[in-house]
Order: C-alpha cells, then sequence, then structure tokens
C-alpha cells in the first residue's frame, strides 16, 4: 500500500472512531418539556415523554431524563429562571440539559448527533436563533436588533451543565432579572445567560422551525381535537368606547365580525355609530369596572342562551374565529378554563409574582368560569382604573386556583412585532393594535383564507340580547 493511500485509510478509521466515541449516551440528557396541567395540554406533554422513550428502546440506548415542568410546582418555572436550582441540584450527573414545549417534536437519535458535537464542559447554549429587524414593544423597544439572538423555544434549545450550573450560582447570589412584567419568555431568558455570562446562543438550523429531513426537532403545528365547537357555542364580547366606535367597529364588522356570529359591544355610550351598545361604566385607563361589567352582563347572556364560552376581545383585536373555534374543541367547557396570552408579573417574586392573561390578544373563558368570577366578592376591582386583566385574568385567577392556559398563537402585539420565522412556525390566531398596520389588510392577509367557511351575517346586527 502506497503510503499517502495508507494515511487516507487510517484518517478515515480514525474519523468514524471519533464520531462514534463522541455520540451522546441518551441517560446524560435531561429533557425538560415546559408543560402546562390543562388536561389537553398536559396529554401532550405526556405523549412526548412516552415518545422519546420508545425511541430509546428503539434505538437500545438508556432512557434520557425527562421533566414536566408543570409537575414541579415550582412558580413561574414557564419563565425558566425558576427551574434552574432545581435542575442543577437533581441531575448533576448529565451533560445536557433540552428544553422544549409540548408540541416539539424530537428526533432522539437526531438530537443526541447534535448534542454531541459540542463539549458540554464548556459555556454553551444552542437553538433556533430568532432576532429582532427593528425595536419591538414585546421586547421594551431595545435596540439590539440583529446582533441580539434568543431560541425559538418551541423548536427547543439546549445548554450544557456547565452554563446552567454557573447561572444558578448567579441565580444564589440575587442576581436574576427584577422586571416587572415577563412577556416573551426567550428574549428575557437570553437576556439573563447573556448579563450573567456573556454567554451568547449559537444557532443550529437542526432544531429547525418546520419539518424537514433532516430535523432533530420541529415545532408541530395545531391540530383540532374534534369539529365540536361552532359559532352556536361561543359569546363575543367586544370592548369599546364612543371616540372608537367610528374608526375601530366598522374595521371589526368588515372583518372576523362579519360572520353569522353572537357578539355584543360595550361601550360608555350608544351614539348612531353603535346603536346598539351594551352601556358599561366609563374608565379612561385600566377599565377594571368596565371588563367586570361586561362579564356581569355576559353571565346572563351566556345562561339564558346556553353558550359555552366567552371571548372577550378590544375593538382593535383582530383573529380569526375559525381558528379560535378549533382551539377549543380541545377543551371542556364545563370546567373552570381560561385561554389566553400569557404574561407574567413579578413572576420572581415567589410571594407577590403571578401570571395573567393580556387582554388585548383577546381572552376566552369558559361560561362557569365568568359564572363564578362575578360572584359578590370574589374578584371585585380594588378600584375602576386596576389593570383588568391583571386582576381579572390574573389574581382572580389565582384566588380561585385556576391556571390560565396559554397558548403561543393568541398576539398582544402586530405581526411586525415578531420575527418572522417565529409566526412562520405556527397558525396564529390573534393580533392586537392597529398602530402601523392596516387592521383591514392585516385580517385578509392572516385569517381571512381560513375563516371563509363560515356563513356571513344576513341581517345587521340587532341589540337582541336581555
Ligand atoms: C472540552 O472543554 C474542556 C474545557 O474547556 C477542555 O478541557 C476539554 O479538553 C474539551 N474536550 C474536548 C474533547 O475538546
Ligand atoms: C368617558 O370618558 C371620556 C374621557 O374622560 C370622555 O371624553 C367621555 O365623554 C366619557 N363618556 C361618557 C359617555 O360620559
Amino acid at each position: 500500500m502506497e503510503l499517502s493511500t495508507h494515511l487516507t485509510f487510517l484518517a478515515c478509521i480514525s474519523f468514524i472512531a471519533n464520531t462514534d466515541t463522541s455520540t451522546l449516551e441518551s441517560d446524560k440528557v435531561t429533557i425538560v418539556i415546559l408543560s402546562q396541567k390543562e388536561g389537553y395540554n398536559a396529554a401532550h406533554a405526556d405523549y412526548l415523554k412516552e415518545n422519546i422513550y420508545e425511541q430509546a428502546d428503539a434505538l437500545e440506548k438508556e432512557l434520557p431524563h425527562i421533566v414536566l415542568s408543570h409537575k414541579l410546582n415550582i412558580k413561574g418555572s414557564w419563565t425558566i429562571v425558576p427551574l434552574l436550582t432545581y435542575l442543577s441540584g437533581e441531575f448533576p450527573d448529565v451533560e445536557w440539559f433540552f428544553f422544549c414545549l409540548e408540541n416539539t417534536v424530537i428526533r432522539l437519535e437526531k438530537l443526541l448527533d447534535v448534542l454531541g458535537k459540542f463539549n458540554s464542559s464548556q459555556d454553551v447554549w444552542m437553538g433556533y436563533a430568532l432576532y429582532d429587524r427593528e425595536p419591538t414593544i414585546i421586547h421594551h423597544f431595545a435596540q439590539h436588533t440583529k446582533k441580539f439572538k434568543y431560541p425559538h423555544i418551541a423548536s427547543g434549545f439546549a445548554m450544557s451543565v456547565t452554563l446552567l450550573k454557573s447561572l444558578s450560582k448567579q441565580i444564589s447570589k440575587g442576581k436574576e432579572s427584577k422586571a416587572d412584567f415577563s412577556i416573551d419568555v426567550s428574549y428575557e431568558f437570553a437576556t439573563f445567560v447573556l448579563s450573567n455570562t456573556g454567554v451568547k446562543l449559537i444557532h443550529v438550523s437542526k432544531l429547525c422551525i418546520v419539518s424537514a429531513s433532516d430535523c432533530a426537532t420541529y415545532p408541530r403545528f395545531f391540530h383540532s381535537c374534534s369539529s365540536s365547537v361552532t359559532p352556536k357555542n361561543i359569546y363575543f364580547a367586544v370592548k369599546t368606547c364612543a371616540k372608537f366606535h367610528l374608526d375601530r367597529i366598522p374595521v371589526i364588522k368588515k372583518s372576523w365580525a362579519k360572520y353569522d356570529l353572537n357578539i355584543g359591544y360595550f361601550s360608555d355610550a350608544a351614539d348612531k355609530n353603535l346603536r346598539e351598545a351594551y352601556i358599561v361604566p366609563n374608565t379612561t385607563k385600566g377599565h377594571c369596572a368596565k371588563t367586570y361589567a361586561i362579564l356581569q352582563q355576559a353571565s346572563k347572556i351566556l345562561k339564558r342562551r346556553n353558550f359555552d364560552w366567552l371571548a372577550i376581545v378590544d375593538d382593535d383585536t383582530i383573529f380569526s374565529v375559525v381558528r379560535l373555534l378549533n382551539l377549543l374543541t380541545c377543551y371542556n367547557p364545563k370546567h373552570l378554563v381560561a385561554i389566553g396570552e400569557r404574561y407574567g408579573f413579578r413572576i420572581w417574586d415567589r410571594h407577590h409574582g403571578y401570571q395573567y392573561l393580556t387582554g388585548g390578544a383577546g381572552v376566552v373563558l369558559s361560561a362557569p368560569l365568568v359564572h363564578l368570577i362575578i360572584e359578590p366578592g370574589i374578584c371585585t376591582c380594588p378600584s375602576a382604573t386596576t389593570p383588568d386583566d391583571m386582576h381579572l385574568f390574573g389574581l382572580c385567577l389565582l384566588r380561585l386556583r385556576v391556571e390560565g392556559v396559554h397558548s403561543p398563537m393568541f398576539h398582544q402585539a402586530q405581526p411586525m412585532d415578531y420575527p418572522y420565522a417565529y409566526l412562520a412556525s405556527q397558525e396564529p390566531i390573534s393580533f392586537h393594535r392597529f398602530w402601523s398596520v392596516d387592521p383591514k389588510t392585516m385580517y385578509n392577509d392572516w385569517f381571512a383564507e381560513v375563516d371563509k367557511v363560515l356563513p356571513l351575517a344576513d341581517t345587521p346586527l340587532k341589540h337582541t340580547e336581555l
């Protein structure tokens, strides 16, 4: 054999041997599913866990460790930081932590290959990197733009044990963020990692945003659970006020409200632009008294007309009725259920912090929950101008021991406030605010196609309730 051939031959051998030894053992990984306790969501997390175990069996590998965060009862675990101390204490011998959602699809062998290419003795974290094109309201208009990367959580992200332990050490020194609001977990967690360790997220394209053959992970699109929820089952309450009757109500009536739905408009006045409005207290900010009055009125309507669900939306919330109905097929309207987009208030404060469903994205409540909230003395507003969503869909739910269900398909902001890749990985249900978009175009671009199966309303809406 000639020397050069011989060397090539040896190089091949050593290459094969190298990949072989660097293949990560599956029991060196802890998979943390950021799960929720509501039945549908918990069932998906359980399914994912079983599926990973089956894959490990088929590969004749040890089982990876799997944690369902909702079972830990760690307050605010959805913001990730509160989990780190627990994880570093509980799994000192693993090399990697992999965080994902209940709808993340994991191909275990490919994931182990991806992780095996990195050195877990170093400060490393990796994911599908998102970045802002422009400063955005959901990131407090921070000026980082492209330089600052944060992971797409539905694709999952991995962190070396080394990095996780050093973050945990920072937390024990009280170095976690003390921001009042938790809005976008991924962005805020990446900020925490960068400011405490200087470590930047590594972009790994095999942690995909949409499924492809070489993906190690990708987010599963939502599928409805049945076809059982129709417009007959739901009442839509639109929160408005006289000064917006002229420019916002016509937009609603020509977009999502043009279908044959049960809709009530709740305002401080009925005028020629909105004769059918229910009159509710006039609040200039916070709107607790107003939203409470809407719940009281809606409770009567739900009872009288036998509706299962109440959707409360702002007069500048634009959404897909069909996607909303599809989502509701996965929840039981006889239970106490609230669904929307979860934000947090002072989540780091173990005693006074809480989560709430942010109002502008739209909030859906099951009928029994609406009736319960307005029972005397349970959720009365501290003042007329208390922020309505924080009180009624936050503190009040906490008091009732109802954990609001977070759906990332609801959006408190406009499409341009989110990265393209993020929106490409899901089918959005709602957007909010008419600041720099033409709302009719927004409806047509995002929702008109899927909603067109609905019958149109044939008569002008009348004030028929009560
Ligand atoms: C992994 O990183 C550690 C710490 O930097 C280093 O000592 C070790 O040699 C690295 N291992 C490999 C296989 O590169
Ligand atoms: C409600 O309050 C706003 C702002 O204070 C005021 O302009 C408006 O006239 C009030 N509406 C009614 C019906 O009193």
